[in-house]
């Protein structure tokens, strides 16, 4: 849509973004190369910047200097925080930078909020922390509580192309909307605050346990978007596999990351059973070395997917 609405070609995305894996989206997705093994040549007029503070500088002397002028570009588009590539919260001036670049070369801003908005970060879009509105939204997991539904949102300007310009089989499937409606309901009226609260709750108790263990390396995140960066990925691979052998689920992201990413409707007891069991995953870990947490070769065990699962 953006490319139909702007007439221009040029996409940007950044390093370490994951935005899906149909033939345009993983074009955009930076995250990992294995994603893009064994389907190139990728979507052409695709540029990549880095994620961060110094994405501005790198599009305007890098991007817009040497490789694509600034308007052939459509669209920057952008993980408010990084999801798959390791649960980073990047400062609020990343995203208002990246709205200054868009206003003033006509180019759309397209926040991806498919892991990151309705109300995961206690907000109902984590472009709110930053005081961000973007032009275009993308949703979906949570947006239905599980039924399968996904949303591009889009200010009514924006949709210049004409009816049946673009469609979809399963498009506003009525049972899926229907899910949605009563989903944004709890959430406006509860599950963000929830998100909010018990987020800040797991955010401290890990930050003690970072200080008393030393595999910790980093704790991080907004609402119930929590990233735990270890010393390596194998220690990372181990403690997920310890806390599912504990019957909790989290999951690799980035490359030595877990992300703890609960449901929203979490309270205050599964909250402290779930600290517990992480905290005993990693002392496994710690007293036995991650070489015991190796999964054998063609095991589901940790989830059929991981870590590719984003
Ligand atoms: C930020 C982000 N964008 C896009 C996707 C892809 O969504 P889908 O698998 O529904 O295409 C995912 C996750 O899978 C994601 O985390």
């Amino acid at each position: 849509m953006a490319r139909h609405h702007t007439g221009r070609q040029y996409l940007i995305s950044c390093i370490g973004s994951f935005h899906g894996r149909s033939y345009g989206s993983v074009s955009l997705t930076a995250s990992k190369a294995r994603y893009h093994e064994g389907f190139g040549p990728l979507l052409p007029g695709v540029l990549h910047s880095p994620y961060g503070e110094e994405a501005g500088r790198y599009i305007r002397d890098v991007i817009f200097h040497r490789l694509a002028p600034a308007t052939e570009v459509a669209a920057i588009v952008v993980e408010p925080v990084l999801g798959e590539g390791g649960y980073v919260v990047p400062p609020p001036s990343f995203l208002q930078d990246l709205r200054a670049i868009c206003d003033e070369h006509g180019i759309l801003l397209v926040t991806d909020e498919v892991q990151s908005g309705m109300g995961r970060t206690g907000r109902m879009w984590a472009s709110q922390h930053a005081g961000v509105t973007p032009d275009i939204v993308l949703a979906g997991k949570g947006i239905a509580s599980g039924m399968p539904l996904g949303a591009m949102i889009a200010r009514a300007d924006l949709m210049t192309w004409p009816m049946g310009a673009h469609g979809s089989t399963y498009g506003g499937n009525p049972v899926a909307c229907a899910a949605a409606l009563a989903t944004i309901d709890l959430i406006e009226g509860e599950l963000a605050a929830n998100a909010e609260h018990m987020g800040q709750v797991v955010l401290d108790a890990l930050g003690d346990l970072a200080g008393r263990q030393p595999l910790l390396r980093d704790v991080r995140g907004l609402g119930l978007m929590i990233g735990v960066e270890f010393e390596d990925p194998e220690v990372a691979d181990a403690v997920e596999v310890a806390c599912f052998r504990r019957g909790l689920l989290v999951l690799r992201a980035g490359d030595a990351a877990i992300r703890i990413a609960p449901p929203l409707v979490i309270n205050r007891e599964q909250v402290t059973t779930g600290l517990r069991i992480f905290e005993e995953a990693c002392l496994d870990v710690a007293r036995v070395g991650p070489a015991a947490f190796r999964r054998a070769v063609g095991s589901h065990e940790a989830g059929p997917e991981t870590p590719e699962t984003a």
